[in-house]
């Protein structure tokens, strides 16, 4: 009861307690901690592994004669003090010019030196000029790290008469004079001069003396005006800091983030860019060693404030609290105590209802902690179930897929990946939902998709879509990190695709340039040899059912990969066909599959068929700027074809002299993939096999394409109708759920 009552003086730390992820960047044991009379803590040090970047190398002169001297990085500039308050100092030199007796100037110096990551401190020093009609300049540039770096000048002038006119101690203009020094300061040169010469001051005053120098470090007095001739240095606090990013930003990457000690934070560098660590309070040493920090204990320090008669001090981590001494107890305040009187029964029965009281408070905490906790949890659960939790788990285990590729996200680590669904990190949006481009905590960059909402059959969609993507693992297919089912709406994670869509490299006029007919040949190949994969080689034929430019996506070097498998079909091995739902995107919709409602592996050939039309004219696969007759690709290609148009409709970037034939042979490939009855189409791994042949072939000479000579027999009587529904939005970027969901035609058509 006393211990508890008697915790008025507790600092606890909240908040504070960064734990080191990993300890890369540990200095060597063996480094020198020391040169000459200067300690050289961690970030600085005297050789490679010893600092943390090349900023903080310290160069220890051992070939001087006496003790060791250190220098700051390899330059000229000697090294003083440094302190953990990210404060260094250094010697700097005096800038100077003298005359002799008759007034002739004989000789000066100049004084200035430039720094890359430090800048000169401008609350602890102070530019200042000595002399007796003296000017004194100092011009340096200025890099507060968020704009340009700028010039800057600033001077002071300092005149005297008699040597009695002086002041000792203050410098007011008169013989001396100061000004401040700006932020951000990163070099600077001084330079002096009189406006007379010195013939009548010389007795007291012959030369003309400015220099940077710590404030605290220079008292001004009236001897200085001769005697600072024989001086050359004086000291200049320098400001450091770590890196030149901001804590929120240094704080993202934990390999290089510099405060690595348990109990330590971060705060901004007042100078300049970057950030400096310092322990907790409480805490003392050194932030930017792992286990620098350790406690104070203020009670064997005498830093506690505890009543020495009535009270104990205990020490606890980051502070200390005070409780009763024996023979004590606490008083009615709460806040000390007094000297213990026997016991009377009222007192006892008041303590026992206080106690009670208490036990009463913290129980119905403790109770309604539990129950906040435990709805969460079931929220939690019942999103898990809503999301189609155990049928995924279900699934999975049926398919045994390769399960291992399947991480099960929490909502915690994307919720920290995307910056909170920061609105920047948006990289495509639609119909569907949402992707975010998200960094994982290994800073691997992943694309999180987030589905709008979450009816019955989109989740089933969505589990789908985790199951296909399980059984795949194909180059030219987007690979599936793994999920989330803790949220309201589930979320995947993919490997994150560099490039965009096709869709967007085909359209957009100034990407489509770059798009050579190579690069569209390897695309177009890469596609089939993945559709290929998935109709032959996967354990069970998976149909995607909406292949189109927007599900493929491509990478740096242009490799494609398809991408959204929510409406895709896994095809038991007994069937060869299956009775669904028409779904795909208008364009690419199989014809034959829309009227008869039954699903095969031929509606993803003809609607590769559209995706190489697209390649070779440029064109969108529906497009209400084209005539009416002529809005859906797919049958403008092959009618043009039938009339010996080809030429007229193929992409202008595309054709050349010696490319023409490979392209009719193209063009006829994708006829053949767009007929009408699913049977007369090749299948997937023709398809691939022959433009793989194309692309090894490179420039080879073809012989004439048969084009002309074939009979079409694609139909050009598709109902018109079925290209006036509104086709809705069109998606962009990493497309999920497709875009229309049609119920068969009730007629049986
Ligand atoms: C460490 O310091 C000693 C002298 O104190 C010197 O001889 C030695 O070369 C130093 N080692 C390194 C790695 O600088
Ligand atoms: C090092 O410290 C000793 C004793 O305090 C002093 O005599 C010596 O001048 C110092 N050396 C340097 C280089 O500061
Ligand atoms: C070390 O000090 C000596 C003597 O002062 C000097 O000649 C030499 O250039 C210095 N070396 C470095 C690396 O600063
Ligand atoms: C160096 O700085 C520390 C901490 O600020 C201080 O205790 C020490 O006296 C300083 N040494 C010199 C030589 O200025
Ligand atoms: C001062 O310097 C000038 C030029 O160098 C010289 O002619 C003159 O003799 C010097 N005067 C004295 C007193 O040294
Ligand atoms: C310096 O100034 C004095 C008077 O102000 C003058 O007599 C003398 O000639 C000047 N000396 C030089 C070198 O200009
Ligand atoms: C500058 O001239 C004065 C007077 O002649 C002389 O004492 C001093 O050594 C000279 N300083 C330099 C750096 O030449
Ligand atoms: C700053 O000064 C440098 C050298 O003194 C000069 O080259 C540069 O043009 C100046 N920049 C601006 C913006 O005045
Ligand atoms: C001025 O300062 C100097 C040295 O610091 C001292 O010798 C002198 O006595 C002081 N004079 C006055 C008037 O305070
Ligand atoms: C920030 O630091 C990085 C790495 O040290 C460097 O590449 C970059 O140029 C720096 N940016 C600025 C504005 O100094
Ligand atoms: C994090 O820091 C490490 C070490 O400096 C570096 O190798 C890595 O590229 C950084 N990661 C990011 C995303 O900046
Ligand atoms: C550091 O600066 C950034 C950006 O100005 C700010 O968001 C952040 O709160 C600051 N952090 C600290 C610890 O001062």
């Amino acid at each position: 009861m006393a211990f508890r009552g008697m915790l008025w003086q507790q600092k606890l730390l909240f908040g504070a307690f960064i734990l080191a992820a990993t300890a890369t960047s540990q200095p060597d044991p063996n480094c020198n901690k020391t040169c000459g009379n200067l300690s050289i803590p961690y970030p600085f040090g005297t050789t490679e592994g010893c600092y943390l970047d090349s900023s903080f190398l310290i160069t220890c002169n051992y070939t001087s004669a006496g003790t060791p001297t250190p220098f700051l990085r390899k330059g000229d500039l000697p090294v003083l003090n440094i302190s953990l308050d990210g404060e260094l100092r250094i010697l700097s030199s005096i800038a100077r010019d003298c005359y002799n007796e008759s007034g002739f100037f004989v000789n000066g110096t100049y004084s200035g030196f430039s720094l890359s990551k430090f800048r000169v401190s401008y609350t602890r020093n102070k530019f200042t000029a000595i002399g007796c009609a003296t000017y004194a300049y100092i011009s340096g540039e200025v890099d507060d790290g968020n704009s340009e770096v700028k010039n800057y000048t600033a001077g002071c002038t300092s005149v005297c008469d008699t040597f009695d006119s002086m002041d000792n101690g203050s410098c007011s203009g008169i013989g001396c004079c100061q000004t401040s020094i700006p932020e951000g300061l990163i070099d600077f040169t001084t330079a002096v001069g009189s406006f007379k010469n010195h013939s009548k001051v010389y007795r007291f005053n012959p030369c003309d003396f400015g220099f940077v120098v710590e404030e605290k470090a220079y008292n001004f007095s009236r001897f200085d005006l001769k005697s600072l001739q024989f001086r050359e240095t004086f000291p200049v606090v320098l400001d450091w800091a770590v890196g030149n990013d901001t804590c929120p930003d240094a704080q993202k990457n934990l390999t290089s983030y510099a405060c690595k000690a348990a109990h330590s934070e971060c705060y901004n560098s007042t100078n300049g860019p970057g950030y400096r660590c310092k322990c907790s309070s409480g805490f003392l040493g050194n932030p930017y060693l792992p286990d620098g920090c350790f406690d104070i204990d203020e009670c064997s320090n005498k830093l506690d404030n505890c009543d020495n008669k009535s009270q104990i001090c205990n020490n606890s981590p980051g502070g200390f609290y005070c409780s009763c001494s024996e023979g004590y107890e606490v008083d009615g305040s709460g806040t000390s105590c007094r000297a213990k009187v026997n016991q009377s029964k009222v007192i006892s029965i008041a303590l026992g209802i206080s106690i009670g009281l208490l036990a009463l408070v913290v129980g119905g905490s403790w109770i309604s902690w539990v129950l906040k906790r435990r709805k969460l949890l079931k929220l939690k659960e019942r999103f898990f179930k809503q999301n189609g939790g155990l049928m995924l788990q279900q699934k999975l285990l049926s398919h045994r897929g390769s399960v291992k590729t399947d991480k099960i996200f929490s909502a915690k680590e994307l919720e920290n990946a995307t910056n909170n669904y920061d609105k920047s990190r948006v990289i495509g949006q639609g119909g569907y939902g949402t992707v975010y481009k998200g960094v994982l905590p290994d800073n691997k960059v992943v694309a999180i998709k987030k589905s709008k909402i979450s009816d019955q059959r989109q989740i089933e969609q969505f589990i789908n879509e985790v199951v296909v993507l399980t059984q795949i693992n194909h180059r030219n297919v987007v690979k599936l990190l793994g999920c989330c089912l803790e949220t309201e709406v589930p979320l995947l994670v993919y490997e994150f695709i560099t490039n965009g869509t096709l869709s967007d490299h085909i359209h957009n006029k100034s990407l489509s340039s770059s798009l050579s007919w190579e690069i569209r040949l390897k695309i177009a190949a890469e596609t089939a040899g993945a559709l290929a994969y998935l109709h032959f080689s996967t354990s069970m034929p998976i149909i995607h059912r909406d292949v189109k430019t927007t599900n493929i996506l491509l990478d740096d070097n242009y490799m494609a990969k398809v991408s959204d498998f929510g409406a895709s079909r896994l095809v038991p091995l007994d069937q060869t066909q299956l009775t669904t739902l028409v779904q795909g995107t208008f364009g690419y919709l199989d014809p034959e599959y829309f009227h008869t409602s039954q699903l095969t592996e031929k509606s993803d050939v003809y609607s590769f068929g559209v995706v190489v039309a697209e390649l070779l004219t440029g064109n969108e696969a529906l497009s209400f700027n084209r005539p009416e007759s002529d809005r859906n690709l797919a049958m403008y290609f092959v009618s043009a074809i039938k009339e010996d148009r080809l030429l007229e409709i193929l992409d202008n970037h595309i054709v050349n002299e010696s490319n023409i034939e490979e392209l009719k042979e193209v063009a006829n490939l994708a006829k053949r993939c767009l007929r009408v009855r699913g049977e007369d189409r090749p299948s997937m791994k023709e398809v691939a096999m022959e433009l793989e042949g194309l692309t090894v072939m490179g420039k080879h000479p073809w012989g004439k394409a048969a084009i002309y000579t074939e009979e079409t027999e694609y139909l050009l009587d598709v109902p018109a109708h079925s290209f006036n529904i509104d086709v809705g939005t069109s998606t962009t970027g990493y497309d999920s759920m497709p875009n229309q969901l049609l119920e068969p035609l009730d007629d049986g058509r």
